[in-house]
């Protein structure tokens, strides 16, 4: 079954203070979408990608598109709702049951492996599955006011990464609910959690990180490399 991809990558990336968007900043001579697209094109060459743009980019190129069967979409205001978009766009074309995984732009490094396990994951599980890492660090919780207030046991705690994936309806479903009753989404599993679902935990490798400060860049290059070896 050919997967759906959507590929938010709509954001303004303002906290890497660039001249441009960090999807488009060069990565190992590349841009970082461009990057992220190949791997995904890797993992699964048939797929139909969703690829959510901000109506004024002025740096996308269709170019760095690797996918035969691609459609652009109008990213939101937030993260959450560049994926509603997609999944209206795509309407007409998706049936519930179908396979949905969703990948953030910013996430270059992803591995074709960690792709098809995950993707192998959510067509066995009723709900959906995503990738994560168990938390490393000790977890403290401040007192507001820059002081520890308490130490939170991290046994059981998970980073969630990118893809997530979960069948069409549902994840429609659980989108348009969360929009209703005012539920703050910053990734589809919690959408999906807040319906009362629990959604599988594919354990993915540590160097999946999330291009987000100007020195994700150079360590992402790093892994690149480093990948390749
Ligand atoms: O800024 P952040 O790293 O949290 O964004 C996560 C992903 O969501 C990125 O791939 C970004 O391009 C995308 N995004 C989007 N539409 C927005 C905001 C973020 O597609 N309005």
């Amino acid at each position: 079954e050919r997967p759906w991809l959507v590929v938010p990558a709509a954001g303004k990336g303002r906290r890497m203070g660039a001249e441009r968007p960090k999807q488009y900043l060069p990565l190992a001579g590349r841009p970082v979408l461009a990057r992220t697209l190949a791997r995904l094109h890797q993992a699964f060459p048939d797929a139909r990608l969703c690829l959510c743009l901000d109506a004024e980019d002025a740096h996308f190129a269709p170019d760095d598109v690797p996918f035969a069967d691609w459609r652009r979409v109008p990213g939101g205001a937030e993260r959450v709702d560049s994926v509603v978009n997609a999944l209206a766009a795509i309407a007409n074309d998706a049936a519930d049951g179908d396979a949905v995984l969703v990948h953030d732009v910013a996430r270059p490094c992803v591995t074709a492996d960690d792709l098809r396990r995950l993707r192998a994951a959510v067509a066995a599980d009723p709900v959906g599955a995503l990738l994560a890492t168990p938390v490393a660090d000790t977890m403290k919780r401040d007192d507001g006011a820059g002081r520890v207030k308490a130490t939170e046991p991290r046994e059981g705690l998970w980073h969630a990464l990118t893809p997530q994936g979960f069948r069409y309806g549902l994840l429609r479903h659980a989108l348009a609910e969360a929009a209703r009753r005012g539920v703050a989404v910053t990734d589809e599993a919690s959408a999906v959690e807040a319906l009362g679902h629990s959604p599988r935990l594919v354990s993915g490798r540590r160097d999946n990180l999330k291009i987000t400060h100007p020195e994700d860049l150079v360590l992402a290059e790093l892994i690149l490399a480093a990948q390749a070896a």
